[in-house]
């Protein structure tokens, strides 16, 4: 069976009680693993030595990942259930399936912290809110600020070039009144307008410890690198959605173009749609 998903049956399956999302999950693990039998016990399943590669050359739209021992054995994430909530609350796109980045943004940031790298959060690309809800949740932690920019109302036109020239319009089912509810206000700071013109002289001297761009095309992206990435600390984090998905090529040739000179590089992670982690030296 092609276990590729359709946006409409992921979001019947985000909304299952979790109990019907275990047995449901285990259901296709089984179906697109080709197991005879998948058992849970504790922090492992059992059969997926074998399993994965099946999964990989069926084209699988699923494989299975343990959960980090962090979390699981050692309880170091009280935090996960509300940020996995507000991570899938009110989007209509698949960002609650995709746990590797969600686990990824939060053992990430947790580390920056822990190093005590300086400065600011800041995220490029809002939409309604889901990643930052979980950034806002370490901002404040933290007692640091989170700056969140975006237009509020999808994607400006004028982006829609070279690469990115036969766009649609996306995202602009969404409001900064309704962002400001969802995320609140605390240590939480909103620059809505197409970026880079919504960004205030007064943050030519801000400095940022995690910066996340999720703004899908080429000018955005481009602009965001150039504004942020000189001002992430040392050891600082930035974080690029889609930066190894084709279907936004545009976001690998502006952060390349931009990291050229540099000695950075983007490490990539195997989440949904392709983000590339780079610490600043
Ligand atoms: C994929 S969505 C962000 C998703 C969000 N980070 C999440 O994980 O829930 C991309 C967002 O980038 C914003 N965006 C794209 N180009 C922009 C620009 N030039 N200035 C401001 N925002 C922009 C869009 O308005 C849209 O809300």
């Amino acid at each position: 069976m092609d276990m590729m998903l359709s946006t409409g049956r992921i979001a019947r399956f985000l909304r299952k009680p979790a109990d019907q999302k275990v047995a449901a999950l285990f259901a296709t693990a089984k179906e697109s693993l080709g197991l005879k039998r998948v058992a849970e016990t504790g922090s492992s399943v059992a059969g997926h030595r074998l399993a994965a590669p099946r999964a990989v050359e069926r084209g699988s739209a699923f494989y299975l990942a343990i959960r980090p021992d962090s979390d699981i054995c050692f309880g170091e994430m009280p935090e996960l259930p509300e940020l996995a909530r507000a991570w899938v609350r009110g989007n209509p796109v698949p960002n609650g399936a995709d746990l590797a980045r969600l686990y990824a943004l939060v053992l990430n940031v947790r580390a920056v912290f822990d190093a005590g790298v300086p400065g600011d959060l800041a995220e490029l690309g809002v939409y309604r809110g889901n990643s930052a809800a979980v950034l806002a949740h370490y901002a404040r932690a933290a007692g640091r600020e989170l700056l969140l920019f975006d237009t509020f109302a999808g994607f400006d036109r004028r982006d829609f070039d070279g690469v990115d020239r036969n766009r649609n319009m996306e995202f602009g089912d969404t409001s900064l009144e309704a962002v400001r509810r969802f995320v609140g206000t605390d240590r939480t700071r909103f620059f809505p307008g197409r970026f880079p013109e919504s960004v205030p002289t007064a943050l030519e001297t801000a400095r940022f410890s995690v910066v996340h761009l999720d703004c899908d095309l080429y000018a955005p992206i481009r602009a965001g690198m150039e504004f942020f990435f000189p001002r992430l600390s040392p050891g600082g984090l930035m974080i690029v959605h889609d930066y190894a998905n084709p279907g936004w090529q545009g976001v690998k040739q502006a952060v390349d173009e931009v990291l050229a000179d540099r000695a950075e590089r983007p490490i990539l992670l195997p989440d949904k749609c392709g983000t590339a982690m780079i610490r600043k030296t």
